[in-house]
């Protein structure tokens, strides 16, 4: 039912994840009850993909429209682009490539707005209502773990809503090379434990430690996390990390990694179908299916 390949027509519009492996990805258990529930004539299947380059040559047909990009493919996607948009420019890698009806490929990255979207509605949440029109994200101290393509997106988009980025990696040359790119500060994973100039600081988790199998694992100790008032993990496998779990102990307010995954499918969505997400909809099969 997931795949209904009986309503494929003339006219269906083709999308998919180009990714490898793909078997686990959720992505097309969310995208094709969404198109169906705004009767939008669409398919998104799971891609596959052993050489982007050589996919898109020959798959170049006018009928697929729309790929998400995931692990390993976000920078090889990104070099098959046509036009980028800027941020994905900066960042280095691309989540999503649209082919526009003249069959130029866009690449966006919407991972980080996803992020940013997530870890503001939880400031918020936090804080009460906003006191304005600025974001919450404004002026505060932004620690990202990891330089990777999630620490970049991470990165740019907490510069882009005015933060003062700090970013901690464990290899110290790649977090300078991103802080220099944002404006920040650059430390490494070890000494980001004794680093707490404030107090009420956002942290950002974007390294693999934690990840299922090894979900023993974390990042920064239970001690670090007491001077963080928000504490934000790009892993959603499992959705509750020893990170998260700590944070949760230490008072602050924690944001899952699969709001990031959640946001952006909703910025997707909207690209793919220019239409607005049916927000609820998701949420439920996503949950349905985790
Ligand atoms: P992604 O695209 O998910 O960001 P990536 O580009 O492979 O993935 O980046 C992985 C990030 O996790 C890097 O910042 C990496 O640190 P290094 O730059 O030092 O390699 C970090 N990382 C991976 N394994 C780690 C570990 N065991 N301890 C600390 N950091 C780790």
């Amino acid at each position: 039912d997931l795949y209904n390949f009986r309503q494929l027509g003339p006219d269906t519009k083709v999308h998919g994840v180009i990714g490898n492996p793909i078997g686990h990805s959720k992505s097309p258990h969310l995208y094709n009850p969404a198109f169906k529930s705004v009767n939008f004539n669409g398919i998104y299947l799971p891609l596959l993909v052993d050489n982007v380059a050589n996919f898109l040559n020959t798959y170049s047909s006018p009928d697929f429209v729309g790929y998400s990009y995931t692990i390993p493919h976000k920078e090889a996607g990104f070099n098959c682009c046509d036009e980028i948009d800027p941020i994905a420019k900066e960042i280095g890698a691309i989540s999503c490539m649209i082919r526009r009806p003249d069959g130029k490929l866009m690449g966006y990255n919407v991972d980080y707005l996803g992020a940013i979207a997530a870890i503001e509605e939880g400031l918020r949440a936090t804080n009460g209502a906003s006191n304005g029109s600025g974001s919450p994200l404004a002026g505060k101290l932004f620690v990202v773990m990891g330089a990777g393509g999630a620490g970049k997106a991470l990165a740019f988009g907490g510069k882009e809503k005015g933060a003062r980025v700090v970013v901690a990696n464990r290899t110290y040359e790649k977090a300078k090379q991103l802080a220099s790119k944002v404006g920040g500060e650059a430390i490494t994973l070890a000494e980001l434990e004794n680093f707490h100039p404030e107090e009420g600081m956002i942290l950002a988790n974007t390294t693999s430690v934690g990840m299922k199998p090894k979900i023993e694992n974390t990042p920064l100790s239970k001690k670090a996390l007491k001077h963080y008032c928000l504490v934000f993990d790009a892993i959603y496998t499992p959705k509750l990390t020893r990170l998260l779990t700590e944070a949760q102990e230490s008072g602050a307010t924690v944001v899952y990694g699969t709001e990031m995954f959640i946001n952006q499918a909703f910025v997707q969505f909207e690209k793919f179908t220019g239409l607005p997400a049916p927000k609820q909809l998701i949420r439920d099969t996503l949950a349905r299916n985790t």
